[in-house]
């Protein structure tokens, strides 16, 4: 993936998750995205949720703007603790 496609996507992080995750990824209206607090879910279940979405909740999908080497991407950094 390209840099600068990579640095689209840890803005997005940021301004998009980081609206409902909170601001640093710590929690808010969504759980905190720490990876303390992701540790021990499955990557797969983790890019189902983000692709997909969770529809009860108010998790919204995002496969129409992220594809899935976007979001497994995104993922292996959330797991590295992009959000520490
Ligand atoms: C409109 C608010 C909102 C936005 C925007 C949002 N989320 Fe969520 N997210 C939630 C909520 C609420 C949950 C909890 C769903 C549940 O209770 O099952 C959640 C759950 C998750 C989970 C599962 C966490 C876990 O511990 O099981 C992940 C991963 C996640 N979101 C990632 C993201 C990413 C990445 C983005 C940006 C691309 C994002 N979310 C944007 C509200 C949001």
């Amino acid at each position: 993936m390209e840099s600068s496609r990579q640095q689209e996507l840890l803005h997005l992080l940021r301004q998009d998750c980081g609206s409902c995750h909170g601001l640093r990824l710590l929690g808010g209206l969504g759980p905190p995205l720490t990876a303390s607090a992701l540790q021990g879910k499955p990557k797969e279940y983790l890019q189902q949720i983000i692709l997909h979405g969770v529809p009860e909740q108010a998790m919204p999908p995002w496969k129409g703007f992220l594809n899935q080497e976007e979001v497994g991407w995104l993922v292996d950094r959330l797991l590295e603790g992009v959000a520490e």
